[in-house]
């Protein structure tokens, strides 16, 4: 673990620590307010991510944005990362070992953001932080408390493309998450 965001990026920057290293273009740290109140957490990096080295860059990224903006977030305040840095092959869900590989990476960064609030944008992230027992279905749109930071499951964005009727929870579980947020201050 580092106690400073410098030692951390330059000790993932040549990480070979799981497969996923052998395609990768660019390893996808994360973004944001390193001192924000919310973070968020996604799977893994796509096509659009691994080409620029940003999460949330592509489509799903885009709808994610939108809903920011109508609830009057701004993206920049926010933390957001992923589970596995390097993009895995054709966009599957990282295998145990690679999360397990690349999780240490994503707790130092909690570790040094100090977060109030963790988004768990769908199955992986929760399954990987909260435990396998938890499943999106039914844990979405509930906090859930663990160790001081409140936590809400949500559906991960990339589902909404997939499936309209999401979009109303996911915006609902996002404006349980300002409400809270604003509660603080
Ligand atoms: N999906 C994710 O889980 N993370 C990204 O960064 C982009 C798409
Ligand atoms: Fe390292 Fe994580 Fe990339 Fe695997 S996914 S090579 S653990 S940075």
């Amino acid at each position: 673990m580092y106690d400073n965001w410098e030692e951390l990026e330059q000790s993932i920057v040549n990480c070979q620590k799981c497969k996923l290293c052998q395609n990768r273009n660019h390893i996808v740290f994360g973004i944001g307010n390193k001192n924000a109140d919310i973070m968020l957490i996604g799977e893994g990096p796509g096509a659009d991510e691994d080409k620029q080295g940003i999460p949330f860059v592509g489509k799903a990224g885009q709808l994610m944005n939108k809903a920011f903006e109508a609830l009057g977030i701004d993206r920049g305040s926010v933390y957001i990362a992923n589970i596995v840095k390097c993009r895995p092959p054709a966009n599957r869900v990282p295998e145990a070992d690679e999360a397990e590989a690349c999780l240490n990476y994503l707790r130092n960064q909690v570790i040094l953001v100090k977060p109030k609030i963790i988004v768990l944008l769908g199955s992986t992230a929760l399954k990987n932080i909260l435990g396998k027992e938890y499943g999106i279905t039914s844990a979405r749109g509930k906090w859930i408390e663990r160790k001081g930071i409140l936590y809400m499951p949500t559906w991960h964005p990339a589902a909404l493309l997939r499936d309209e009727t999401k979009k109303i929870e996911f915006w609902k579980d996002l404006k349980l998450v300002i409400e809270k947020y604003h509660s603080f201050s």
